[in-house]
Formats: structure tokens, sequence, C-alpha cells
């Protein structure tokens, strides 16, 4: 794929760059003058979801065939996001989390300790606070997760935090996601995995009919109306952090993880009501068991990140990121019909 940008642009190493929230960084590091050169082995990315930048196909875990593309392209820069994401799905089988989340991201670190990479941002997650005893939660709170996926995370941070310890000129910023969601404000990106697991995702292909009904996972959580609460965060907002996280490395910012997230939680049924209110259908609704490995509220401190990376986006309100997702949700269905 060919991008815009001259053969000078700076290039940069953007594993999982074809899924849903790499696409959207890829879009924003283009845009601010990078050549993303994506690896991605497009097990759930799409090569259509790349606006910009060159596909190379492959394993991020692949040591040596990544480190002789990162030494041939001159790349100092990575940015690491191709991962297995599903809570559930890692309960069920964790072994195959520990090997693609932990020992690839082990991999990728050889080859870029041992091919002069300077800077490296990775998507990490707030599933690894576990269940927090306070709410918000800031970064120093115990990292305690209860799911394999959150402890494979975990896992990539340590690996992360010694590598640097033990090389002065290798730096990284760990970005803890909480609810990623909302697409692209163009609908040009979006969620689009094989299997949907995602609740707005799921309502809103509900309220399009590809599901007979929405199940609401547990209503007997201590939180107000006994759903569980998360902070969802839209995708371009996640986005733009990424891209001041390497501004601050840039600047000589210290190795560390953040919170990324806007400290404003809202219930599965919050979410189930901006759905109707912004498609205007009245989709069926069940109540269901818990599922296994979800926390019952997990909402962030900004805090540090406000302050640290001066990453501060005015906060959507929730139907606003359904809009955005809505309006994508509607172009796909069109798309694959
Ligand atoms: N839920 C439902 N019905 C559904 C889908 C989800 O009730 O059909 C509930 C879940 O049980 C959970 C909440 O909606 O309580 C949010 O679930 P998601 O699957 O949308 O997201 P998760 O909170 O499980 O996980 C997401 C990402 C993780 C990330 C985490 C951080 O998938 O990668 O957010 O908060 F770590």
């Amino acid at each position: 794929m060919n991008s815009p940008k001259t053969p000078s642009a700076e290039p940069i190493l953007v594993t999982g760059g074809a899924g849903y929230i790499g696409s959207h960084v890829v879009r924003d590091l283009d845009a601010k003058g990078y050549f993303p050169v994506v690896l991605d082995d497009l097990s759930s990315g799409h090569a259509e979801a790349m606006l910009c930048g060159e596909l190379v196909r492959g394993d991020a875990g692949d040591t040596e065939r990544v480190g002789a593309l990162i030494r041939a392209r001159g790349i100092r820069r990575v940015l690491h996001f191709a991962a297995f994401i599903q809570v559930e799905e890692s309960v069920a089988e964790p072994l195959k989390y520990y090997e693609n989340n932990s020992f690839n991201c082990l991999r990728l670190l050889k080859a870029c300790l041992a091919s002069g990479v300077k800077s490296f941002i990775f998507s990490s997650s707030a599933a690894v606070y576990g269940i927090p005893g306070t709410i918000p939660v800031a970064e120093t709170a115990p990292l305690l997760p209860i799911n394999p996926y959150g402890a494979s995370k975990l896992v990539s941070e340590m690996l992360l935090r010694d590598a640097a310890a033990s090389r002065p000129g290798f730096r990284y910023v760990a970005l803890r996601y909480f609810n990623a969601a909302g697409a692209d404000r163009l609908a040009r990106l979006g969620q689009d995995y094989r299997k949907p697991t995602h609740l707005l995702t799921r309502a809103l292909k509900t309220a399009l009919g590809r599901f007979p009904c929405l199940e609401v996972f547990g209503d007997d959580y201590p939180t107000a109306d006994g759903t569980a609460v998360r902070d969802y965060i839209h995708v371009d907002d996640l986005s733009s952090a990424h891209l001041k996280a390497l501004e601050y490395l840039e600047n000589g910012g210290e190795s560390r993880a953040f919170n990324c997230g806007y400290g404003v939680g809202h219930s599965v049924l919050d979410v189930v009501a901006a759905a109707k209110r912004v498609t205007g259908i009245d989709f069926p609704v069940v109540h269901a068991a818990r599922r296994p490995g979800d926390p019952a509220a997990l909402v962030a401190d900004p805090g540090l990140i406000r302050r640290e990376l001066g990453w501060a986006p005015p906060v959507p309100a929730l139907d606003e990121i359904v809009a955005s997702a809505w309006k994508w949700e509607q172009k796909l269905a069109a798309r694959k019909n």
C-alpha cells in the first residue's frame, strides 16, 4: 500500500496496525509525518483498514525477521498493538494468551534491543488492576489481574520494565487502555472483529438484527444499577494518546505506565440506553449470568497522563461515542450485504 509521504518520512514500526486501535493510530502517525511500517498477520486485522503506510504480513514474535526489518528500514520507534484481547476467551484458553501476548512481546523486544530501537509504545490494559480497591484507579494501585488476559499484559509490562532498566538508550510507555469504543469520526475505520464480543458493538449489531438479543452479563454487581461499570474512551482520543506518548519519549520522558481513560464510568445499562437512543431501535435485551473474569467497575484516574503527557481531550458524551460507532456499523453492514 502506498502512502503520500515521501520516502524520507521517518519509518515507524506498528505491530497490529491493521487492527481496530492500531489502524486509527496508523492514520494519525501518517498525518504527523511518520511512515508507518505495519507488521500484522491479519488474524484479526484487515488490510483495508490501512489508510496509509505499508503492510508487511507476518508475526511480531518472529525475532529474526522483525530484527531484519527494523535494521533494513532504520527503524528507531515501535508501537506494539498485536495481541489477543478477549477476557472471556483468555479464561478458557490461557496459554494462547500468554503465548501471543507475553512471549511474542518478549521475542519482539529481543529484536528491538538487538537492532537499536530507542522508543517503544505498548498497548497495555486496565485489566492489569484486576478488582481495584478504589475507583477511580490510579497507576499506583496494586497490579493484581483476575484473568489471564490482564496477567499476560502485566507480564509484558514487567518485561519492558526490566529490559529498559538494563538498556539506558531504550525507553518505553505502557498505555493502560480502559474500554476503547467508537469509530473514526469520518467512519473510514472502526471495529470489525470476526467474532465481536464488546458491549457497544454487540448492542449495535443487535439493533441491526445480526443477533436476536443483547445479553447483559450480571445485574447483581455492587454498582448503582447492578451492572458493570467501565470507562469508555473514544478510539480517536485513545489514538491521540499514542502520539503524545511518542512526543513524551522524544522529549526525554522516563519509562512508565499511564492510564488511558477519561475518568468517567458508564454502566452496561447506560450503554444499552445510549445505543437505543442513538439508533432509535428498541432492540431486545435479556439479563444473563456474570461473565467469567469481569470486574464490577474499572474507571481511570487520568491525573498522571494529563500532567505528564498533556493528554486531556474534551470528554465526549456517551451518545457521541455511540453515534460514531453506529455510523461505522451501518457502513459495515451495507458493505457486507
Ligand atoms: N457485556 C455485556 N454484554 C455483552 C458484552 C459485554 O453485558 O454482550 C458487559 C461485560 O460483561 C462487561 C462490560 O459489558 O461488564 C464491558 O465488556 P466488554 O467486553 O465490552 O469489555 P471488557 O471490559 O471486558 O474489556 C475491554 C477490552 C479489554 C480491556 C478492558 C479494560 O476488551 O481489552 O476493556 O477495561 F482490557
